[in-house]
């Protein structure tokens, strides 16, 4: 299949919400990262989706919305808790999730009767969503399992002869994927943490409960709420390990690990102890700027032709527990405490 390249101007997204409306699917930017799109109503142009990214068929989409109001359309019953955190957070990097109403179908919501809504802040994605005049449904714009992608270059490499058109919008601005709550279970629920912290939404919501599956690997064959909990993700072909100290304990560790294909992924700070390559993701206690480069850098560690790659572990507060969750999937679970 021939891939379009659009821009954000006024005819690409014309262009891009005509192939949506038509059943195609577009790789277009968010303020998290690059989403594949396709008609959500539509399930056998949301089938194409999985087909592409090679992704099981039971893991749900998120579903892009315009306005919170069309939450009405999408879900069986919005309660008063959506609308107080939409107002706090939307649009913006996260995703709630209620009971689905008819016009979801199976494909889209991996079988559940539930349904992750999201208003996007990116004003191209809203502006494609709008003139399509219906909502997009859209995992990341990568192959299943690969780090998600957070600028166009990185949906050509995986999707480029997959999809019908991919959007170039710039860089993404957050990084890591929406934080997703769920509204649909007995207490309010964090299935993943992103840029709207853990602690911001319990502002909102009072209670918040952190599913076991953020921080743990789940048992083989657990049955999950989220089924993208029990999924390796985000994975470079290098082999990620995690490492858990500060800066002297960890320089030192990795320094005695020198050998060829040994790369410290590390802090701002640990780069004058470090005597063997290396390149930062961010400074150590600030989860915003590790956010925006922990996917663009994973993605690197290929292109340096990396073997084993030393993270050097963020703590769990704020947005850093964002780039911790993804860091432990990209790993494995493989996490070595000093
Ligand atoms: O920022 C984002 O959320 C990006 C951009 C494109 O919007 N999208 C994204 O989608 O990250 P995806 O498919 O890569 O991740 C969706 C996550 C998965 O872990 C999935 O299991 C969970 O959200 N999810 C979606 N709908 C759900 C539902 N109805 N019930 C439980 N979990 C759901
Ligand atoms: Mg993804």
């Amino acid at each position: 299949m021939e891939t379009l390249i659009l821009k954000t101007d006024e005819n690409s997204i014309n262009k891009a919400a005509e192939i949506i409306k038509n059943g195609g699917l577009v790789a277009m930017p968010t303020e998290t990262v690059y989403g594949l799109g396709a008609d959500a109503r539509n399930g056998a142009s949301v089938k194409n989706i999985f087909k592409a990214k090679g992704r099981p068929s039971d893991n749900p989409l998120i579903v892009h919305i315009a306005e919170a109001k069309d939450a009405e359309i999408y879900a069986k019953e919005v309660p008063p808790l959506f609308y107080e955190l939409t107002e706090r957070f939307s649009p913006g990097p996260l995703t709630i999730i209620l009971k689905k109403s008819d016009l979801i179908p199976m494909e889209t919501s991996g079988g559940l009767d539930t349904v992750g809504l999201r208003i996007p802040a990116n004003k191209t994605a809203r502006e494609i969503i709008k003139r399509a005049g219906t909502a997009i449904a859209a995992p990341s714009a990568n192959l299943s399992g690969s780090p998600s992608p957070t600028n166009a270059k990185r949906c050509i490499e995986d999707l480029m002869g997959k999809v019908d058109a991919i959007v170039d919008g710039g860089e993404c601005a957050v990084g890591v994927e929406s934080t997703v709550i769920s509204l649909a279970e007995s207490v309010p629920t964090l299935f993943r943490p992103g840029f709207v912290t853990y602690e911001e939404l319990k502002e909102v919501t009072k209670e918040l409960k952190i599913h076991s599956g953020v921080l743990e690997k789940l048992e083989e064959g657990e049955k999950v709420s989220s089924p993208g909990l029990k999924y390796k993700h985000y994975s470079p072909n290098s082999d990620v390990v995690l490492v858990k100290g500060n800066k002297e304990e960890y320089c030192s560790f990795v320094n005695s690990k020198k050998a060829d294909g040994v790369l410290a992924l590390c802090f701002d700070e640990d780069e004058e102890s470090l005597t063997v390559p290396h390149i930062s993701y961010g400074k150590a206690h600030d989860g915003i700027s590790q956010a925006k480069n922990i996917f663009e850098l994973l993605r690197k560690t290929d292109e340096l032709k990396a073997k084993t790659v030393y993270t050097h572990c963020p703590d769990d507060k704020g947005v850093s527990l964002a780039v911790y969750n993804r860091l432990l999937r990209a790993a494995g679970f493989q996490v070595i405490k000093l």
